[in-house]
């Protein structure tokens, strides 16, 4: 069996998050920084073990290791090597904040971790410290760069942009990525944690950016049928390339490919609108697998069509770093 839903999406991605702590403070996430309610026990390695061999063998190929920030663990570069050496995986991927990637993206690279995405909001030192509460832009772009030292082909950068924040950043951004193999995500803002006042202040739809590119001379690439919900536009005169991420667009979650696995091991079908399945008490024991891929794929069959954002359905969506973007 194999993890396909009744809309015949297929889901050979898996997002896990390995703990919700962040140590950045990004005004759209967590604006007063990461609030430890209480002791939270994250997956252990050998949790992680049983939950990605059930998953390959349902035909996940890859799997992106998203937080908080997941390099805040000390055993990053092993959760990276014991899950590329999984069989069956093909891909292993992170989501990081960048701020310890200067010094580690060589050894990330070394445990088997095949790309990296970073977040960096703003070019300007001071618009980025605004944003995540942090003075590390330097020390970020920096990693960027070591991550192609590192032997990363391709890194891809995610950026909000947000009305009278970021948004005049367009020019540089475009002006960065002319000779570099860097592919820049604009991310719409979504409504998530109580960021509620500040999603409609800040709010820009994707469109006007995709206007503006097409306005441009970009052009949309030809979708593969794996490829997630960014478009992706290119350029014959620059070597980098952008992505769109849009979810209040119509038909985003067409292309839905991923499934979502919490730090604390609880199954989320989408980002919005539900609480997840605990896979928790199937992780302790690898006897355990064949429940395992049972309850996954049970739990799959209550896969929505769409997040139905436009419906205002959202109810109660945790802030993106306790379920991991
Ligand atoms: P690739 O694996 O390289 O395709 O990247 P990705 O877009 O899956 O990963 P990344 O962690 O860089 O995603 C960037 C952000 O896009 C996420 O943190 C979310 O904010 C948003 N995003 C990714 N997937 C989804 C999704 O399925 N739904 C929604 N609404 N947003 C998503
Ligand atoms: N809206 C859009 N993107 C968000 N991210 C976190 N919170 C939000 C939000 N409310 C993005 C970050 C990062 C990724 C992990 O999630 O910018 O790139
Ligand atoms: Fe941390 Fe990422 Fe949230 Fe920023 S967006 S606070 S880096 S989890």
């Amino acid at each position: 069996m194999k993890l396909v839903d009744k809309y015949y999406r297929k889901f050979e991605y898996l997002r896990l998050s390995i703990t919700d702590e962040c140590n950045f403070k990004c005004n759209y996430c967590l604006p007063d920084g990461y609030q430890r309610t209480h002791q939270k026990q994250f997956l252990s390695q050998q949790e992680i073990n049983n939950l990605i061999t059930a998953f390959a063998e349902l035909g996940t190929s890859k799997i992106r290791i998203t937080g908080g920030e997941p390099s805040l663990r000390k055993d990053f570069p092993d959760i990276i090597k014991q899950i590329s050496d999984t069989d069956g995986i093909e891909k292993v991927a992170t989501t990081t904040n960048g701020f310890s990637l200067a010094k580690n993206a060589k050894s990330w690279f070394e445990a088997g971790l095949d790309s990296i995405n970073v977040s960096i909001d703003s070019l300007d030192a001071n618009t980025f410290n605004l944003i995540t509460g942090k003075n590390l832009f330097h020390k970020v772009m920096q990693g960027v760069e070591a991550c192609s030292t590192a032997g990363f082909k391709q890194v891809k950068v995610n950026s909000v942009l947000m009305k009278g924040l970021n948004d005049h950043d367009l020019v540089t951004f475009l002006a960065w990525i002319k000779n570099q193999p860097i592919q820049l995500r604009f991310i719409e803002l979504m409504q998530t944690g109580d960021n509620n006042e500040f999603f409609n202040r800040y709010h820009l739809s994707g469109q006007s950016i995709k206007e503006t590119l097409l306005s441009q001379q970009w052009i949309p690439k030809l979708r593969q049928v794996n490829d997630g919900p960014a478009e992706v536009f290119t350029h014959p005169d620059y070597v980098g390339e952008i992505g769109l991420i849009m979810p209040y667009s119509k038909d985003f979650c067409d292309n839905c490919n991923r499934l979502r696995v919490s730090a604390v091991g609880r199954l989320h079908l989408c980002l919005f609108g539900e609480e997840g399945v605990d896979l928790r008490h199937l992780l302790q024991s690898s006897s355990d697998k064949e429940q395992l891929k049972s309850t996954i794929l049970d739990a799959l069959n209550d896969k929505k069509s769409s997040h139905f954002l436009e419906l205002g359905l959202t109810g109660g969506t945790p802030h993106l770093a306790s379920i991991g973007g």
